[in-house]
């Protein structure tokens, strides 16, 4: 389980509370689809490992009630905060009614989630994902982040996806690295404690220009390594 100060930017309100929250209705579309004419639920259900791991569509309830199970050190409240209870229905709103909501399902149990939201016109945010501990390191997040991220949102001209972790997480930090992502960022947060961002290219003309602005001196990308990791 991860430490406490490994936790990303989704300490959302994700307690029992929330968990018994509505579910998002049939007719509501995620804020990609609204944007982009697009939602990555729309390419799932998508079978990720041979013993029955499938990434579905959310349903906010269950995700919410995994992540205070699997995951309660993952709240503001654990990290110190005391939300503004006006700003935490708006959160749960956002996170509901703006977020695309995935879970990894296996059987009838969610053993991962995943919530993410376009950060700007061409720009994808990941809030969270997390897998349940003795579902951990079969290689399912790297597959899911390739097959239910990457190609459908690069399908959809999407050009880039960033996401923020603790510097703390080695976990994320290697995960990040090995799916060539690039650190693009560090800062401090009122509400997460030091973050470092990390970026992932999906349009080769943005990671060309990224590298010719900051890569001087970069080694040039292992084609061999990274055969390697899609095996
Ligand atoms: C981060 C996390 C989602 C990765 O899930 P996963 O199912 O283990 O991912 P994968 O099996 O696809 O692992 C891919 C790579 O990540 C890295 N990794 C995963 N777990 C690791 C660990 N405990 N220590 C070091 N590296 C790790 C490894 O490089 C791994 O590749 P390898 O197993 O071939 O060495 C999972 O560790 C997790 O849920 N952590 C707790 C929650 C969390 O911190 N979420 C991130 C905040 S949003």
């Amino acid at each position: 389980m991860a430490e406490p100060d490994s936790a990303v930017s989704i300490q959302e309100p994700f307690t029992a509370a929330s968990a018994t929250a509505s579910v998002r209705t049939a007719a509501s579309m995620p804020q990609s689809g609204r944007m982009w004419g697009f939602a990555l639920r729309d390419v799932l259900p998508h079978k990720l490992s041979a013993d029955g791991v499938v990434a579905v569509a959310g349903e906010f309830p269950r995700i919410a009630r995994f992540l205070s199970e699997q995951f309660a050190m993952f709240t503001e409240e654990s990290q110190g905060s005391t939300p503004n209870p006006i700003v935490s229905k708006r959160k749960l709103e956002y996170l509901r009614d703006a977020c695309d909501l995935i879970e990894l399902r296996h059987g009838d149990e969610t053993v991962g989630v995943f919530v993410g939201a376009p950060e700007d016109w061409s720009s994808y945010y990941v809030r969270m994902f997390a897998v349940r501990r003795d579902f951990q390191r079969p290689a399912v997040i790297r597959r899911f982040v390739r097959e239910c991220l990457f190609t459908p949102l690069a399908e959809h001209a999407v050009e880039r996806i960033s996401a923020e972790t603790s510097p703390a997480n080695i976990a994320m930090s290697r995960l990040f690295t090995e799916l060539h992502f690039h650190a693009t960022g560090h800062h401090l947060s009122d509400r997460w404690g030091p973050m470092v961002r990390y970026t992932r290219f999906l349009s080769p003309a943005s990671e060309e220009q990224f590298l010719r602005k900051f890569g001087a001196g970069a080694p040039a990308d292992s084609p061999r390594k990274n055969e390697e990791l899609e095996a």
